[in-house]
Formats: C-alpha cells, structure tokens, sequence
C-alpha cells in the first residue's frame, strides 16, 4: 500500500529505542499536530464536503494524543517541548499558493506524514515485542488508524484533482525520499 522510495534509515530504529522517553513525548506532539492538521484541512474550500471526515480524525487523532500522554503519566515521563522536526518542515517548505494548490500539497504531505508514521509504528512494534511487550501493543495499535489517515488524505486529493494529486504526489515522494536521507541525530519519529 505504501509508495515510499526509500526505506528507514538503518540507525533510525537504534537511535529510536536508545531514546524512547524522549521519543513517546515527541510522539505526543506528533498527534497533537496530526489533530490540528485535520481540524486545519476544513478550512479550504475544496473539503468543505470533507468537514465530517475530517472532524473524525482529529477526534481520533486527539484520542492517539491523550493515549500517549497516558503512557507518559504511566511512565513517569514529563510531558514537555518538542525538537522542529527537519523532514516536516522540509516537506512544508514547498507547499504551494493558491487555493487549489494549497489544499492539495496539504492534503500529500499530511498523507505521506501519516504513511511514515504507519510505516514507523509497525517496525517499532515489531521491535519492542520482546522487550517492552505494553509499548509494543500500543504501537501495533496505531498502525491501522495511521493507515487509513493516509488513505484518506490521497483520496481526498484525488478527488479534487486526480492528475495534480498525481503530480504532487509524485514530487513529493522525491522530495520525501531526499529529506529521510538526511542525517538527524535527535531522538524523534520523523
Ligand atoms: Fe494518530
Ligand atoms: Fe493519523
């Protein structure tokens, strides 16, 4: 299902489990802006058909927020600021204007965010079976719903335009794949 033209950096996965207090507070930000990001998209004019949808998954979205800050209270870990994520704000960086434009780059990148963060969350699930079995589950617990987000964000697009959503989508699986090569030594998801 995912179009990914490159994989996960092979010293993402170590970096991630050497750091997973850090990385669940990060991951804590990441659904808070996934539910902004949805509750954003119903701005444009285009997916004002979409309102609905949309508000059910910042709902949904807002409830993965509140689990990982659960499991912070849990373990302990102080909720706190998050490092500005380099491959995020390179996609963001080339979103367009104009109203069609806009709404469809949102529409790609916030897709191919939540297609990485499926991606992710299956690897970091399978890794922690062994050796934290609860994170493990939580995480296993969350791919599908990432997956349908992403789904949902590529249908949405191609339903406003089928060969602009092509074409962005194409672009940003380039700049995608350039932007994961980079080297980040922070502990976080993306
Ligand atoms: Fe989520
Ligand atoms: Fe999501």
């Amino acid at each position: 299902m995912l179009l990914f033209r490159e994989k996960i950096p092979s010293d993402w996965l170590p970096k991630v489990l050497a750091n997973l207090p850090a990385v669940l507070v990060d991951h804590a930000h990441l659904e808070r802006k996934a539910a902004t990001t949805a509750l954003n998209l119903e701005k444009f004019r285009d997916l004002f058909p979409c309102v609905e949808e949309l508000n059910a998954i910042a709902m949904e979205e807002l409830q993965h927020f509140q689990l990982v800050l659960n499991l912070l209270k849990r373990r302990g870990i102080p909720f706190g600021q998050p490092h500005p994520s380099p491959w995020i704000s390179g996609l963001m960086r080339s979103l367009r204007n104009g109203q069609r434009y806009q709404v469809i780059d949102h529409l790609v990148c916030s897709s191919l965010i939540e297609g990485r963060s499926c991606e992710k969350f299956q690897v970091l699930a399978q890794a922690l079976q062994a050796s934290d079995p609860e994170l493990g589950d939580f995480y296993q617990n969350l791919v599908e719903s990432e997956g349908n987000h992403y789904a949902t964000y590529i249908l949405m697009a191609r339903h406003i335009s089928e060969s602009e959503a092509e074409a962005r989508l194409a672009f940003y699986l380039d700049l995608e794949a350039e932007l994961i090569r980079q080297p980040n030594p922070l502990p976080m998801l993306h």
